[in-house]
């Protein structure tokens, strides 16, 4: 059997280890022959890949971003040719069926084209965590262990200058990142974007906190609202889905607060240091583990499926089960941090 593998979409601590997870079953156990596109999708239209084989994955599960590259390029802009395009271009490089690494946008395309025919499989990737299909994904342990160190950071030099401090991190439409790290973190206040809040609660909220004379951390995650403000677009230019830049809540709130608190306060905004450098060991037994589990799939014909996470068992999911689904933070996860503001 041949088979494709490629990463789409934001990078994410991990890919590597995930992807010698499946050269390593497929190519070594199950005598696959195996590539690798170059930078997602743009390699299948530039006939960009290489060979993969045990050489060519040595030692790379503790790097951090992908052999392969990535990009945000779709199988079904005019460049691609959509399905068919796809299809022409797996005949002409003998492919038997595709590997998709990506997170729900990547998993959706992958389902269009597996309803078109194409045999492919889905191997869940993202810091955010919020793909239903799966308990977890890889990424996400290693984003939460750098906000938490952040966090354990901004704490000491905000209680040095009694500020507040509030930290962005990354989720732009769940908040697990924030929710985890937060938690962690031992954070006063969290705010996702599954919640929003008026100012007036915020400011109450950040007053408790320093009226018990603590420094107030506040951790918000970039996809929070405010409540009566649609948007909060403080930064130039589109971000990689071609829409506005929805970050710097941050940036907007920390002022906010200090004018009506009366609390010296800064913002950080962590942005992509959560997506870069090396994987946690969770993150990397987790994405060989889905690796591994995606060359068996492929193996067992499970065509059209995706790989998941459930309680501690590497299983499949039908994509359509998987994508589309956002898994937000539910609330009782949300009261539980509750407890712990002020
Ligand atoms: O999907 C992962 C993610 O890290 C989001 O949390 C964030 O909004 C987005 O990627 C940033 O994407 P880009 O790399 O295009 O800036």
């Amino acid at each position: 059997m041949r088979i494709g593998m490629l990463v789409s979409g934001g990078d994410c601590p991990g890919l590597n280890a995930a992807i010698r997870g499946a050269v390593l079953r497929g190519v070594d156990v199950l005598g696959f022959e195996m590539i690798g596109f170059i930078d997602g999708w743009r390699g299948v239209i530039e006939d960009n890949w290489i060979p993969l084989d045990r050489r060519a994955v040595r030692g790379i599960s503790p790097l951090g971003g992908t052999i392969l590259g990535t990009s945000r390029v779709s199988p079904f802009s005019d460049e691609a040719g959509g399905a068919e395009g796809i299809k022409r271009r797996m005949a002409e490089l003998e492919l038997d069926g595709l590997i998709t690494i990506g997170g729900n946008g990547t998993q959706t395309v992958a389902m269009m084209l597996s309803e078109a025919g194409i045999p492919v499989l889905g191997l869940p990737k993202t810091i955010d965590n919020d793909l239903d299909g799966t308990d977890f994904t890889f990424g996400f342990d290693t984003a939460v262990s750098i906000a938490t160190e952040a966090i354990d950071r901004l704490r000491t030099t905000g209680e040095s200058h009694r500020r507040c401090m509030v930290l962005e991190v990354m989720g732009r439409d769940a908040g697990w990142i924030a929710l985890h790290a937060g938690m962690a973190g031992g954070a006063q206040v969290i705010l996702l974007p599954e919640f929003p809040e008026s100012v007036e609660q915020v400011c109450t909220w950040v007053e408790s906190v320093r009226d018990r004379g603590r420094s107030p951390l506040v951790v918000v995650a970039e996809g929070f609202r405010l409540e009566g403000m649609d948007s909060v677009s403080t930064r130039a230019g589109l971000d990689g889905f071609g829409r506005p830049r929805l970050g710097g809540i941050a940036e907007v709130l920390a002022p906010i607060i200090e004018e009506r608190t009366g609390i010296e306060s800064r913002a950080t905004v962590l942005g992509h240091v959560q997506r870069g450098g090396v994987p946690t060991a969770f993150d990397r037994v987790l994405a060989t583990r889905a690796g591994i589990k995606a060359a068996d799939a492929v193996q067992a014909g499970e065509w059209g499926t995706m790989v998941s996470l459930r309680g501690n068992e590497m299983e499949t999911v039908p994509l359509s089960d998987a994508v589309d689904k956002l898994k937000s933070v539910p609330e009782s996860r949300y009261e539980e941090v509750r407890l712990l503001f002020g």
